[in-house]
């Protein structure tokens, strides 16, 4: 991080200083909410988790050479007291901005691909200069402030991800870093529940716009008119992508090969060139765009934007993560997380991989999904008939309405299963496995089926899951960073 001293802190965060011997003393980095991150320089920050309080581990922290905590109470050590400690960390993060005066923040937002595109955004990015963008999907109040954090003063590109559950979340978080560009890849499912619509969701989703400065820029996806309807919400500039012939970046002559890995020509105002992506699913070929669009603006090449997108690789887990083994069988991990349309484009994919192969899905339950969610799980089941898969394989009891979506399509012929759990579905798709088979595992996070993914492709046999959880022993933060 740019460094501060204690006092720094202490006036940015509006903390009161607790047993510190020396305020002068700098904190250099790295902020961490997890006491087994500290290290000498640290800040650390004592955060309510979901299950064990933060305090606990001031300690533990200091012994490791955090400088000081940021926290609610006294901890026994060096502390700076606030009322309201993820508010601070806000604060604090904004502070870090403030002394960053060449920095181009860069946020991207959309109800799915966001940390795909980021991942690819950073990837061309950082040939322009020193980048600092989010590990994972570090994109709520706590995770964005972090990624904030960790800039210094050579970092020219700070691209932030940027999430929403409800109205104002991006409006705050676009306070903590002001954003010089902003992209909106989409409007979809994701948090429905919680958002209450669609329009409700695009309303949430256009505060990234909203909040752009006059000499900014609004990355806007073409093809989605609840995104291209947030261009009457910016006073930034308009740049637009997608496949959409009027779109400013397109994508031109759009193919996938058999392991569903888009090929197109990239089209900019500068010039076009061809891309075939790494990435899987047709899908990703918007994720690309929005990338490219993105360098476009920070003046790359189109050249050079397609050279970067055609070398790019996954560096999230378990989206679209194809795994080809010994045997010949393929298995996709993308049990990262699962909407609607992210389900849809997944067996999308997977037909595409599986013509001239038998294609198994093992489905989950998608959490958030409001009043619709048992219309919208029905109609992943039917899609999934409707794909022509070998096998649907639907785990738990709260997925059942994909069942009955998949049982509801009569002309297909494939087999169709539910299993309790995730251990089930492994022994399910082990018992049915042939050379050549292609295995899609997908639902919501919180459902946990990377575990059936890993156990087929032998990364982690399922039934060591106890001795992981025991990994996590000592972390004082569990609640969720994406
Ligand atoms: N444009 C898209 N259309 C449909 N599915 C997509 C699209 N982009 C990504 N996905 C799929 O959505 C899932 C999540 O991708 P990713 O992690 O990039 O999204 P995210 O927006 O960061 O999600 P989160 O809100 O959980 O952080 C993956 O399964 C990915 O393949
Ligand atoms: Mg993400």
């Amino acid at each position: 991080m740019i460094p501060l001293s204690v006092a720094q802190v202490a006036e940015a965060t509006g903390a009161r200083l607790a047993d510190v011997p020396d305020p002068g003393v700098l904190v250099t980095g790295p902020v961490v909410i997890d006491s087994r991150e500290a290290m000498p320089g640290s800040l650390f920050v004592a955060l309510p988790g979901t299950r064990t309080d933060g305090h606990e581990f001031a300690g533990a922290a200091l012994a490791s050479g955090a400088v000081a905590v940021l926290a609610a109470r006294p901890v026994g050590g060096p502390a700076l007291i606030v009322p309201d400690v993820q508010a601070a960390l806000g604060k604090l993060a904004r502070a870090v901005i403030d002394r960053a005066p060449r920095l181009t923040v860069i946020g991207i937002t959309g109800s799915a691909g966001k940390t795909t595109t980021k991942d690819l955004a950073a990837q061309l990015i950082e040939t322009l200069g020193p980048t600092v963008a989010p590990r994972n999907s570090f994109n709520n109040e706590i995770g964005h402030p972090l990624t904030v954090l960790k800039i210094t003063a050579q970092t020219r590109y700070l691209i932030s991800e940027l999430s929403a559950r409800g109205p104002g979340h991006i409006t705050e978080l676009c306070r903590i870093a002001p954003p010089q560009i902003g992209v909106v890849l989409c409007v979809g499912h994701a948090h429905a529940g919680e958002f209450g619509g669609l329009e409700r969701t695009a309303e949430a989703k256009g505060e990234l716009p909203a909040a752009l400065p006059a000499d900014g820029v609004a990355v806007l996806n073409a093809d989605d008119h609840r995104v291209m309807a947030m261009a009457a919400r910016t006073r930034a500039r308009v740049v637009t992508f997608g496949r959409s012939p009027g779109a400013d970046v397109r994508a031109a002559e759009v193919s996938t090969d058999e392991l569903g890995r888009a090929r197109f020509r990239l089209e900019t105002p500068d010039g076009s060139a061809p891309v075939r992506l790494q990435l899987h699913g047709e899908h990703h070929v918007h994720n690309a765009l929005a990338a490219a669009a993105l360098a476009g603006q920070l003046g790359m090449p189109a050249a050079d934007i397609a050279a970067g997108l055609s070398a790019a690789v996954t560096r999230s887990r378990w989206r679209m993560e194809v795994t080809q083994l010994s045997d010949g069988v393929t298995i996709i991990n993308d049990a990262y997380n699962a909407n609607p349309d992210t389900v849809r484009a997944a067996i999308s994919a997977l037909a595409t991989m599986a013509s001239g192969r038998r294609g198994f899905a093992v489905l989950g339950h998608m959490t958030e999904l409001g009043d619709d969610s048992d219309r919208l799980h029905e109609e992943v089941g039917a899609a999934a008939a409707r794909a022509g898969l070998a096998g649907l394989i639907v785990v738990g009891e709260q997925a059942a309405p994909i069942l009955a979506g998949a049982k509801a399509v009569p002309a297909w012929q494939g087999e169709l299963l539910s299993v309790p759990d995730a251990l089930a579905a492994v022994r399910a798709v082990t018992d049915r496995l042939r050379a050549g088979d292609v295995v899609l595992v997908k639902a919501s996070h919180s459902i946990g089926l990377e575990r059936v993914a890993m156990a087929l492709t032998g990364e982690r046999p399922l039934d060591a899951e106890a001795a992981v959880a025991g990994e996590h022993k000592g972390s004082h933060y569990r609640g969720t960073l994406s």
